[in-house]
């Protein structure tokens, strides 16, 4: 990633009706699934980003044919056991969705074998959370140091498995959830608190009987047996929730701003940040997604209302987390904003994700002089109603890039980002739909 300076100065007010790009995990899952399947899938509406671009990389190297039409993309894959061998390693870039999903597929593929690598940051994202559940499987899982990539999936017979999740991981349990289409003998994944359900949706279109039951009082036993072929049909991506979010907390924090995003996907296990937000007193009209106990289809969309207005801190709760894993940066910057504390807590996870997002978020919005401390497994922002500005480097993550730009416009004195394209990784056109909404 280059080191140039973007500047974000604050501006008067947002306004505007604008769809935010297509969902960047919605989209990893139909290209994989699109590659599995055994008739061409037609996906209209495919995120083009860095990081789905990777994933139609990945289904290539391992014999899909990838067209790009006008509208649509079309994947002609080889079927559910047809998966090639590579003629070298598998490049995921930047993506770990799909570093960590491709291993389950490949895995069901007695004889064949994968090397999967990636770029600087995802070979420090950790593999051994695939490794264990597949290795349990009956495949042959070798990763750096036991845990990074590069690292080779050997494929086997896998058997079957009952894997209580011990991170709450929506790409793991995806992972062995796509290894169990091939398994003998039925595969489920609990996990102790929900986490997003795309897979589990996708799979169930594509005519998988998908059972998901629960267990205690929040968490899910997620159930597959062996197909013969996936069956999915055509399959429309909705606009992204996690990118719609930081369009969300530039409209609530630039005062007097009003913006309609349109077209955002409001799967339940996607909308923690907005229904945290509301806590806080975020004026954000939609209509949300309820939890349901029957595992749905689609994929809702909506419309979202937004207006700026003043804030309260909040205590993210535990369970929430995973709900809004990769909106916790915006929760901070919000935070800075609110009346009081603002506290989020038991979210290790955001350690490990394409930066250590604990460091990187109080690092970076401590430099523009917000009032917050790291703890072990999050952090407590102290609000003070303003943020002053300045510089932050986004270090490479995407999300951090866009975080530095947000907290530019609603700041007293502007900040530049270093390394502003790393957010092409998810939104491509993310400063200039900005600039569009000033
Ligand atoms: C994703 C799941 C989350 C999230 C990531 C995308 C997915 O990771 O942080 O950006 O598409 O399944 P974990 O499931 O590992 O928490």
């Amino acid at each position: 990633m280059s080191a140039a300076r973007t500047r974000f100065d604050p501006v008067r007010r947002l306004r505007g009706a604008i769809a935010p790009p297509p969902d960047k995990s919605i989209s990893h899952r139909a290209a994989l699934l699109g590659a599995m399947n055994a008739e061409p899938v037609r996906i209209r509406n495919y995120l083009e980003a860095a990081d789905t671009a990777s994933t139609l990389h990945a289904v290539r190297a391992v014999g899909a044919i990838v067209e790009s039409q006008p509208d649509e993309l079309v994947i002609r894959g080889g079927g559910l056991r047809g998966a090639q061998e590579a003629d070298g390693p598998i490049d995921v870039g930047n993506a770990g969705t799909l570093m960590r999903l491709l291993p389950g597929w490949l895995a069901g593929h007695e004889g064949s074998e994968w090397r999967l690598d990636g770029d600087a940051s995802i070979r420090r994202r950790p593999v051994d959370r695939i490794a264990e559940p597949l290795r349990m499987m009956g495949a042959q899982i070798e990763a750096t140091d036991g845990r990074l990539p590069p690292f080779t999936v050997r494929g086997a017979r896998l058997g079957g498995l009952d894997y209580e999740l011990p991170v709450p991981s929506a790409q793991v349990k995806s992972c062995v959830l796509l290894a169990g289409l091939m398994a003998f003998g039925e595969v489920a994944v609990t996990e102790p608190r929900p986490s997003r359900d795309h897979t589990e949706r996708m799979l169930r279109r594509a005519g998988v009987d998908v059972t998901r039951t629960r267990v205690g009082d929040r968490g899910a036993r997620v159930a597959v047996h062996n197909v013969d072929e996936l069956e999915l049909g055509d399959i429309r991506i909705p606009g992204d929730p996690s990118s719609a979010a930081f369009l969300v907390a530039a409209g609530l924090l630039v005062s007097g701003s009003r913006l309609v995003l349109e077209d955002v996907g409001v799967n339940w296990t996607r909308t923690g940040f907005l229904r945290i937000v509301q806590r806080m007193g975020g004026v954000i009209a939609a209509d949300f997604e309820e939890p349901t106990a029957e595992l749905p289809a689609e994929e809702p969309v909506t419309e979202i209302d937004v207006r700026s207005g003043p804030l309260v801190g909040t205590v993210v709760e535990p369970h929430e987390v995973p709900l809004a894993i990769d909106e916790l940066p915006l929760v901070a910057l919000l935070g800075c904003f609110a009346e009081g504390e603002t506290v989020v807590h038991e979210a290790a996870e955001l350690r490990v994700k394409e930066s250590d997002r604990i460091e990187a978020v109080v690092g970076g919005l401590r430099g523009l002089g917000a009032e917050i401390e790291a703890t072990p497994d999050g952090f407590v922002v102290t609000g003070t109603g303003s943020l002053r500005g300045g510089t932050i480097d986004a270090g490479g993550d995407h999300r951090m890039a866009m975080l530095g730009a947000v907290a530019g416009l609603a700041s007293d004195e502007g900040v530049d980002v270093i390394g502003m394209d790393a957010a092409a990784v998810s939104y491509p056109g993310f400063a200039e739909d900005i600039a569009a909404l000033a």
